[in-house]
């Protein structure tokens, strides 16, 4: 990606957003969300069966997954996940069940092992998921090895990103994300280092939670002490993609820009991001349930895993460009323990929006032009989960695709 060419096409998209006194002429007025959607079960069940099953997942980057031998448990959706680095250094994802009985074949959440015992009756697998030894093999008649080695899961990795998807029938990685890989590639994957992570339980629909991450509305009242001090949402410049994803740039005010120039921040930046990246907030959401606030020292990114329909564990981690001195590390803490602050501003609201879908105050939710990546995201859903399996009363009413990016003439 030609940074410089993208950064001032963003920048003529803030000062129309900024400038603009009405939503554009031909943007449709888009039909209220049903917040059956948000509190549903059979709506919830559907979403297991067609979203988390079925669509690429971040779990995390290449280097946290160590050498040959390193596992790692996955067990944020439907099923449980397993990966493994191979003795050829490869990657691979497995369902972490055992085709004797369905015992988990590894029980730590992560470790290290030449290769994978089953705890339960030692059925053995290879690193590669091949079946190498079976116990009392006399006993078992017609049993045929090559067809009990563990069951694969899709994992690919995009610059060091290792996402994982059970449909195998899903298009590649690379080609799923589109465009947001290709902006993502300015921030040089490779460099990058995990500084910190949280994870928090939210008593709310995961919709609730990602809806909440994708407009700037809210900023100024949610957020009048600290987002609202660095970002003018008005300017706010969103592109939405294929594949449900979208992105938002978010000025900061000049003020903030000018504050952040005379203030040296402990923490190193990325190497060769535009300008741009220090007088915005780039925020991605890559469907279903992952938020990237960018910032040129590093970002969070946050993930929404479904518990039930009411319930989600948010989770987020920063990464940055790698550097473990005590001194940046100390700098990262207190980075983290800002954040918390913002994210507990964010969270605020959610369990009580919760308790007033789910008892029918609300019936549905009016979005306006500003909120429409919320729209965007409900679209997909619908097509992922096949719009005919929806009860109707749940629908949201596809008409966002003449504004994909693709489709504009911006
Ligand atoms: S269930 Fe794994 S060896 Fe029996
Ligand atoms: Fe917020």
């Amino acid at each position: 990606m030609n940074q410089a060419v993208w950064a001032k096409r963003i920048h003529a998209q803030m000062e129309y957003e900024w400038q603009r006194k009405e939503p554009p002429k031909d943007f449709p007025a888009l039909a209220p969300i049903p917040t059956g959607r948000y509190s549903d079960p059979a709506f919830h069940a559907l979403e297991r069966e067609h979203i988390w099953k079925k669509t690429w997942l971040l779990v995390g980057r290449d280097e946290d997954f160590g050498g040959p031998g390193h596992f790692r448990t996955f067990d944020r959706t439907v099923s449980p996940l397993l990966l493994v680095r191979g003795h050829d250094e490869v990657l691979r994802a497995f369902f972490n069940t055992c085709q004797h009985r369905g015992a988990p074949v590894v029980r730590d959440a992560c470790g290290a092992a030449k290769r994978l015992r089953c705890q339960y009756h030692s059925w053995t697998y290879d690193l590669d998921g091949t079946l190498v030894a079976v116990p009392d093999r006399r006993d078992f008649t017609d049993l045929d090895e090559s067809k009990r080695g563990l069951k694969p899961v899709r994992c690919e990795v995009y610059d060091g990103w290792v996402f994982v998807n059970e449909d195998p029938a899903a298009p590649p990685l690379r080609e799923w994300l589109g465009p947001v890989a290709e902006e993502w590639s300015a921030l040089g994957g490779a460099g990058l280092r995990a500084h910190g992570s949280r994870i928090e339980r939210v008593h709310a629909n995961w919709k609730i939670c990602v809806d909440a991450f994708l407009e700037t509305y809210h900023v100024r009242t949610i957020h009048p002490a600290s987002v609202s001090k660095l970002l003018d949402h008005r300017g706010a410049a969103m592109g939405l993609f294929e594949n449900g994803h979208s992105r938002m740039v978010t000025p900061k005010w000049e003020e903030a820009i000018e504050r952040e120039r005379n203030h040296v921040m402990p923490l190193p930046v990325i190497p060769g991001l535009d300008p741009i990246f220090s007088d915005t907030n780039a925020a991605y959401s890559v469907f279903p349930n992952l938020i990237t606030p960018l910032d040129t020292i590093g970002f969070p990114f946050i993930r929404f895993w479904p518990i039930d329909e009411q319930t989600t564990d948010a989770e987020w981690t920063f990464y940055g460009p790698a550097d473990e001195t005590p001194r940046v590390q100390q700098a990262w803490e207190k980075y983290l323990q800002v954040f918390d602050v913002v994210m507990n501003e964010d969270f605020m609201n959610l369990a009580p929006m919760q308790r007033s879908v789910a008892s029918g105050a609300l019936e549905s939710i009016p979005l306006n032009y500003q909120e429409r990546r919320i729209y965007h995201l409900h679209e997909e859903i619908d097509r992922v989960i096949g719009p005919e399996k929806i009860d109707p009363q749940l629908r949201v009413k596809p008409c966002l695709e003449p504004f994909w990016e693709k489709n504009q003439s911006i």
